[in-house]
Order: structure tokens, then sequence, then C-alpha cells
């Protein structure tokens, strides 16, 4: 099957491997995303994956929508209004987003939360670490991992500490961007006298590209609909 790449960068050039590797055949853009206001492809892609920038937004849904072709988004960085129109795209044709598509972050979730809904009295920080490349900061995963535990706690994210003193139903969430780390989160939970910390840390940035290609084949068995990868190991149809 034709697997249509956007974005040609670390993440782009990676999941072409992993398309190859997959026996399926990866499709660049006839032109850079960045230098056509029109996205073309040598033939339709059976599904596109895309791993790119946020500016890119309007011109893939545009595209995926006019040719009906299944959108995988693993872009991170965008605005609520963004969103949005990712949601809506989702209504014609099938779109899973995942800001993480490593397995152990997928687990990591599931972990926080219950941990969060067990120690209901426990401080919570949130440590992430990347490249210094990465153009958004906090990541979207460590986003998704503080909506996560706002699901079952009262909490409110702080991402600078000022000289006022803590209080326990924030969470402060670090942003630290150096060096080449592919991508590091830690979630603890603290008081006085225990820790427990939850850590996931990504040694190359292959897992995401094969979590990418699998959610990929996946998707073109889909209807229209806004997925997650957690669907496509607890399916429960489109949204
Ligand atoms: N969901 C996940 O699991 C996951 C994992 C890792 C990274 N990511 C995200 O994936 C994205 C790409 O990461 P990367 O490491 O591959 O980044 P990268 O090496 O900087 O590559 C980004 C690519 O996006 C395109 N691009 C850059 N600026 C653009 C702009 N202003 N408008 C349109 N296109 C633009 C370029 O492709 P062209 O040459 O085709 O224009 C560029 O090669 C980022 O948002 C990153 O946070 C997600």
């Amino acid at each position: 099957m034709n697997i249509g790449i956007i974005g040609n960068g670390k993440m782009g050039k990676r999941i072409a491997e992993v398309t190859e590797e997959y026996q399926h055949q990866p499709l660049t853009l006839s032109q850079s995303l960045q230098a056509t206001d029109t996205l073309t492809f040598e033939q339709t892609p059976a599904v596109i994956i895309d791993f790119s920038h946020p500016d890119g937004l309007e011109k893939i849904l545009q595209y995926s929508q006019t040719h009906g072709v299944p959108l995988v988004i693993g872009t991170t960085g965008y605005t609520e209004e963004q969103f949005a129109q990712i949601a809506e795209a989702a209504q014609t044709i099938p779109v899973l987003y995942s800001a993480n598509f490593s397995l152990g972050i997928m687990v990591m979730n599931r972990l926080i939360k219950q941990a969060a809904q067990d120690l209901v009295t426990w401080q919570i920080e949130l440590i992430e670490k990347h490249h210094s490349q990465k153009k958004d900061a906090p990541s979207g995963t460590a986003k998704r991992l503080v909506e996560t535990l706002q699901s079952v706690r009262d909490l409110t994210p702080v991402y600078q500490w000022t000289d006022q003193p803590r209080e326990d139903q924030q969470i402060g969430v670090h942003s630290l961007r150096a060096g080449s780390f592919p991508g590091e989160h830690e979630v603890i939970f603290a008081t006085k006298d225990e820790v427990l910390s939850v850590k996931h840390e990504a040694f190359s940035n292959r897992i995401f590209a094969e979590g990418a290609v699998q959610a990929s084949i996946w998707l073109t068995e889909q209807s229209a609909g806004l997925y997650q990868l957690e669907d496509l190991f607890e399916p429960r149809g489109g949204a």
C-alpha cells in the first residue's frame, strides 16, 4: 500500500524507513510542504502520516478531505482552534491524532491516572526533556499527561514558579531543551515522607515511527471519525 508522508525532517525520514520495513511504499510530497499551497503526491496514497509543523495543517486537511484519504497526525503544537479543525475534518474522513506514538507512553498515561486517583492528597510535578531543536514547549505529550491527571483531580498547571508558596492543587510542568534527548517524561507524586515517580524515556525516534505506521495501516480499515492510539488496542469506533 502507498503511505503518504508529510514532513521531511527527522521523523518523516524515519517513518519512510519503517514503512519500507513493513513492506509498504512510502510516498513523499512532490514539493515540500512549505514550498506549495496545494499538496501533490505522485499517486493518491491509501493513507497519510503527518509529522511536520502546525502551519501546514490547513493544506493537509484540504488534501485529505478532497481525496478522501485517512490521516494520521503526529505533529504537535496545535492551537485549540486547530484541534477544532481536525475534529471537523474527522466528520468526513478517519483521523487519528496522537501527541506520542509510543506504547510505553500509552501505558504511562494509564498508570498516572491510577496513581492520581489513589494518592488523592499527594502533590504532583511533571518534568519533560527534549532535544534543543524542538519547537514547542511544553511537549504535546506533557499536555496530554496533564489532561489525564486533570480528568481525575482538580489540578492547575503552573509553567513557572514565582516566590509564592506552592498550593496542593497546582502541578508544576517543567520543560528542558538541550542536546539530543529524543523524549523523556516523568510524573512525580510526592508527600513530605515519600515519592513515587513514573518515568518514560525514548532512546530513539524509531518507536514513534513504528507506532505511526501501525496506526496508519489500522486507520485504512476504519470509517470517518476521530481516533486515538488507544483505539488500536481497545477499539471503540469513530467518535
Ligand atoms: N506524535 C509523536 O509521537 C511525535 C514524536 C516525535 C515528534 N513529533 C512531532 O512531529 C513534528 C516533526 O518532528 P521532527 O522531529 O521531524 O521535526 P523536524 O526535523 O524539524 O522536521 C519538521 C518538518 O516539517 C516541515 N516544516 C517545518 N516548518 C514548517 C512550516 N513552517 N510550515 C510547514 N511545514 C514545515 C518540514 O518539512 P518539509 O521539508 O516537507 O517542508 C520539516 O522537515 C513535530 O511537531 C514534533 O513535535 C511527534
